[in-house]
């Protein structure tokens, strides 16, 4: 659990959750836990999508992945502990009664996120994708917003339900994140293909050599790039709508499409 949470990571979904608190006045010392509990999930996430029956990748976060150090059994157990003690942190975090209805919707919200409707349904297409050698623009579209942009959109409202924001609020942070979440797996997708292993901490070139249903594969690299540029366009849009102009958030979309890793 501690060789691939603190090999390094970006902490996207924390932060994100952090800077839509803040956007909405809380004061996010108080919800560092439960930030943590997101990145907890995420870092499951990435264990599980590296396995030798999945993506079989050997690098992550500039660190052998879990399976290769630790064994496969032990990396899917690792995985399987890291999500539980995820939704454990988010069970009992941030502490205290004012934020008890926040935690239940968080968990809610968050759950529902990452089972079979969202992130894992989008696992399980984007491996039926690849076996099947699909390329459907729609489904690929379907597979990048359930697999990636669930939890980034989950993030995004959990901060906002931290922040006892009110549902029309909390409905603009989830346009905001799921412009953002798409924009995010784009920028994964052209990342694969135009950067390297040193740079990405993890092995680049696997999408095409695994014929991934992906950004590049189905629209080509430059209508890919405007593509990202248009859901990070629509992404500051949203956040712009938000109290104080969302000034974080807009920088934080700015990051996901110019990010180098
Ligand atoms: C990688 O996520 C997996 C995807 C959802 C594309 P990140 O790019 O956020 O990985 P870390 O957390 O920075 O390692
Ligand atoms: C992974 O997508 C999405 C999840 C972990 C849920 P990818 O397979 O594209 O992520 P990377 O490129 O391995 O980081
Ligand atoms: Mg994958
Ligand atoms: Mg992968
Ligand atoms: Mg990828």
């Amino acid at each position: 659990m501690r060789h691939s949470l603190f090999a390094g990571g970006k902490r996207l979904r924390p932060i994100l959750c952090l800077a839509a608190a803040e956007a909405l006045g809380a004061r996010s010392g108080e919800l560092l836990a439960a930030a943590c509990g997101l990145e907890l999930i995420h870092t499951y996430s990435l264990v599980h999508d590296d396995l030798p029956a999945m993506d079989d990748a050997p690098l992550r976060r500039g660190a052998p992945t879990s399976h290769v150090v630790f064994g496969e059994a032990v990396a899917i157990l690792a995985g399987d502990a890291l999500l539980t003690l995820g939704l454990s942190v988010l069970a009992r975090h941030p502490e205290g009664g004012r934020h008890a209805a926040a935690r239940l919707e968080v968990l809610v919200s968050v759950t529902q996120a990452i089972g079979s409707e969202g992130m894992i349904g989008g696992q399980v297409s984007d491996l039926e994708a690849e076996r099947n050698s699909l390329k459907s623009p729609d489904l690929l579209s379907s597979i990048h917003e359930a697999k990636t942009g669930r939890l980034i959109r989950a993030s995004a409202t959990a901060g906002g339900r931290y922040a006892f924001a009110s549902e029309d609020v909390l409905a603009k942070l989830d346009a905001y994140g799921r412009a953002l979440g798409l924009a995010f797996q784009i920028k994964d997708d052209l990342l694969d293909v135009e950067s390297d292993a040193e740079t990405l901490g993890k092995r680049s070139g696997s999408d095409s050599a695994a014929r991934k249903l992906t950004f590049p594969a189905v629209w080509g690299i430059d209508r890919s790039r405007q593509m990202l540029a248009e859901k990070t366009e629509e992404a500051i849009t949203r956040a712009g709508s938000l109290p104080g102009a969302g000034r974080r958030l807009v920088e934080l979309a700015r990051f996901v499409e110019q990010r180098r890793a």
